[in-house]
């Protein structure tokens, strides 16, 4: 197989009556990977650079040079943009929680700054932003507990995931707005995102989908439970869009740092793997309104860092190198195959 990224299909175009197709991109990728993702990809997610703490540093500071780039970037080519994330207990500026005595502010206070936040960001972007991750990983992955302890709900309780959704909702009317989380598969964390998506339509929320973030692996989750977790989803009458897929060659367990090249074997199971979750996704196809990968091609995957530091990893449909592997070819002829 000796194909380039350009003399196959692009994977927007074979799917284009079914999803986006979208991958996170950072100011380094959008020049190193730029022929690949102008070829196959019609929407792109900023990787880090939306996210509080990059744009808002510090209370009176913005920084939105990288961001801007990006959305450059997608308006020069022609593709949808999302906005990720708004409101989430990692990378976010520990200002926001602080009075000017260094204690801790009150729910008010912090509810202010976080509608000032959103404001701005959501607001600089409103044309060309079409769906922001409002609210990322607020689930409690173990336990009775619905939601993950965080400083936002030990200020704000369980209402800043509404107020963050009536924000937004305020400062571009017209942007899709998802609840996004990860393990979104997993039975007991998938029946309390629902809990959770139920109640903040009860409150009549402006909530118009969920993100799955679909960081999976060669065995994990089962088809059966990403079906399931589909379902349940769905059965909110929301959209859902896959927003962080990956496929791992390990079980989130193995620890082993041996491998420099993928075993043999492991790229037919991925290619098995990827073209079964298509498979999947195209029967969902009138939910589904993207699919989004973290990152492109597998030369740079957040994966050769996390969980095991410096251990290389192979999670995409393009190999190092940008060649579609044979995950792609699996995938692509599987789109070719539905339409006679
Ligand atoms: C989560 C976040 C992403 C990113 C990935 C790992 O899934 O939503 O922004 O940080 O972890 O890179």
């Amino acid at each position: 197989m000796n194909q380039t990224f350009n003399s196959v299909p692009s994977l927007k175009g074979l799917f284009a009556a079914d999803f986006k197709i979208g991958a996170a991109v950072n100011p380094s990728t959008i020049r190193t990977q730029e022929s690949l993702l102008t070829h196959h990809f019609n929407s792109i997610t900023a990787e880090n650079e939306m996210k509080f703490v990059s744009v808002h540093p510090e209370e009176q500071t913005y920084t939105f040079e990288a961001a801007d780039r990006l959305v450059e970037f997608a308006r020069e080519h022609g593709m949808a943009m999302r906005g990720h994330t708004l409101v989430w207990h990692n990378q976010t500026s520990d200002w926001l929680f602080r009075d000017r005595q260094g204690g801790t502010v009150g729910k008010d206070v912090l509810l202010g700054r976080v509608r000032e936040h959103i404001h701005a960001v959501v607001g600089r972007y409103k044309n060309e932003i079409y769906a922001w991750d409002v609210v990322n990983e607020a689930i409690a992955d173990e336990g009775e507990a619905l939601l993950r302890t965080s400083k936002w709900t030990e200020i704000a309780g369980p209402d800043f995931i509404a107020k963050a959704f009536e924000y937004a909702h305020e400062a571009d009317p017209q942007a899709l707005l998802f609840y996004n989380d990860y393990n979104e598969s997993n039975p007991q964390k998938r029946d309390k995102i629902y809990t959770l998506v139920q109640s903040l339509l009860e409150q009549g929320a402006p909530i118009h989908g969920i993100g799955l973030q679909a960081h999976w692996n060669l065995f994990d989750p089962s088809l059966d439970e990403i079906r399931a977790a589909i379902e349940k989803y769905a059965s909110l009458g929301l959209q859902l869009q896959l927003t962080e897929l990956d496929v791992s060659m390990f079980r989130f367990e193995d620890r082993r740092i041996d491998l420099t090249e993928p075993e043999p074997g492991m790229l037919e199971q991925q290619a098995e793997r990827y073209e079964a979750v298509f498979r999947l996704l195209l029967e969902y196809r009138d939910v589904i309104s993207g699919v989004t990968f973290w990152g492109a091609a597998d030369d740079y995957t957040w994966l050769d860092d996390f969980p095991v530091r410096g251990r290389k990893n192979w999670p995409f449909l393009f190999d190092a190198h940008h060649r579609p592997k044979a995950a792609f070819e699996r995938v692509a002829a599987l789109a070719a195959e539905k339409r006679p």
